[in-house]
């Protein structure tokens, strides 16, 4: 590929195309990258590496260091991420959501969770309130499914919590500007006015648990670089509020199943959803981008490409725990002793075994849903 065939990079909270170059977002965003020191601290206190730490999908943070540090001076600690409910949940939400499990046992944090079902029907042309809100609980669910604890997992609905949510929110709003949205978030004249409210209401979540609880507690957000914009304008008015500044882990996106481009729930042929029957989703992954060779003879001689391969991406970031089957994955491919339909064919068992699992869960979260959801303060 020429440089001229490559497609620019655009990565914001509501757009993710072109070639992402993670490095150049580093840059640009003015964030730190991941460290192994990081990575380690964080594996110390849960006891072993998670398989996204191990393998580098978390790429970037900001103060990081600083949170682990108030926890490991005996401090309370906090998490907060979220989903922006407009369809089915399909595998790239799942990644930051099984981290903050992962993050959650580790530092025996409580995870606030919020459903922007707002953001979604004021962004969206073709989404009523009433089917965003349904989303919402019908999203939790994956949520819960991921095994979060109850006891320590809050899930706000924007539009059905507001009264928990909205005086701090007003707070917030406060101190921003529209000049700031429009240059954070690139918002014009024609845009409506509740989307340029919306931030105020997704930056306030990283002072709840503070607000709640009477006392500042750190706060990570663990999720994909995408949603950097927001914390960037959060980190800009939390001293002057009295808060700490949230920290976060950046995650790289989990592709889709064609070339090119992260999964989106846009293109549902190239997604994997949660709610997809397992047949259909294993035909899906039948039918993924490899990048191997043209013809039988050629991928023995040549091998496959891995670094190309999306099929080998699924393996890499959730379907191959095991570090040392992994690499023998990645030399089969390499040396043309495994040939991608052979590859594709036990992938999509794996995704089969996966979402059988899952949606079980998904089904007894349905009995305690009601018991996650965010509760007036006592
Ligand atoms: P939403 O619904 O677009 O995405 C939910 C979460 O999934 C991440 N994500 C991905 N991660 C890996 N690979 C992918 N292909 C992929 N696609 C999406 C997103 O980064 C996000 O973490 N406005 C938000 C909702 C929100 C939120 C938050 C998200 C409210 N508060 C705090 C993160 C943290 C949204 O629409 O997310």
């Amino acid at each position: 590929m020429t440089n001229q065939d490559k497609q620019e990079m655009v990565v914001t909270p509501w757009e993710v195309s072109g070639d992402i170059d993670y490095d150049k977002l580093i840059e640009q965003f003015g964030v730190q990258p991941m460290t192994t020191n990081l990575a380690e601290r964080i594996a110390k206190h849960a006891g072993g590496m998670h398989l996204q730490l191990r393998r580098g999908v978390y790429i970037s943070h900001r103060d990081l260091d600083w949170w682990l540090g108030e926890y490991e001076k005996g401090n309370k600690v906090g998490l907060y991420t979220g989903r922006g409910p407009s369809g089915h949940v399909h595998l790239g939400h799942l990644l930051p959501w099984f981290f903050c499990k992962y993050l959650q046992d580790a530092f025996g944090a409580d995870l606030y969770f919020q459903m922007t079902d707002d953001e979604k029907f004021l962004h969206r042309e073709d989404l009523t309130l009433e089917e965003a809100i349904r989303l919402t609980y019908d999203n939790s669910l994956d949520v819960i499914a991921c095994g979060l604890r109850q006891e320590k997992t809050h899930i706000i609905s924007d539009s059905d919590h507001i009264s928990h949510i909205y005086k701090l929110g007003l707070k917030v709003a406060k101190r921003i500007t529209f000049s700031t949205v429009k240059a954070v978030f690139g918002f014009n004249n024609s845009d409506n006015i509740g989307v340029i409210w919306h931030p105020a209401l997704q930056a306030m979540v990283s002072f709840l648990q503070s607000d709640r609880e009477g006392q500042n507690i750190p706060c990570l957000i663990p999720a994909a670089i995408d949603q950097d914009p927001y914390w960037r304008m959060t980190r800009d008015i939390a001293e002057k509020m009295g808060y700490y500044k949230p920290a976060q882990i950046h995650a790289k996106f989990l592709p889709g199943l064609a070339e090119g481009g992260k999964m989106s729930a846009s293109q549902p042929e190239t997604a994997i959803f949660t709610t997809d029957p397992p047949k259909v989703a294993a035909k899906k992954v039948m039918s993924a981008f490899t990048g191997g060779r043209d013809t039988v003879e050629e991928q023995r001689r040549l091998g496959g490409r891995p670094e190309k391969c999306n099929v080998y991406a699924y393996y890499y970031f959730l379907f191959e725990d095991d570090d040392e089957k992994l690499v023998d994955r990645e030399m089969m491919c390499k040396n043309g002793s495994i040939l991608c339909g052979e590859c594709k064919k036990q992938l999509a068992d794996r995704v089969k075994v996966f979402l059988t699992d899952f949606q079980a869960k998904r089904e007894k979260a349905k009995d305690v849903l009601e018991d996650f959801l965010l509760k007036p303060v006592k």
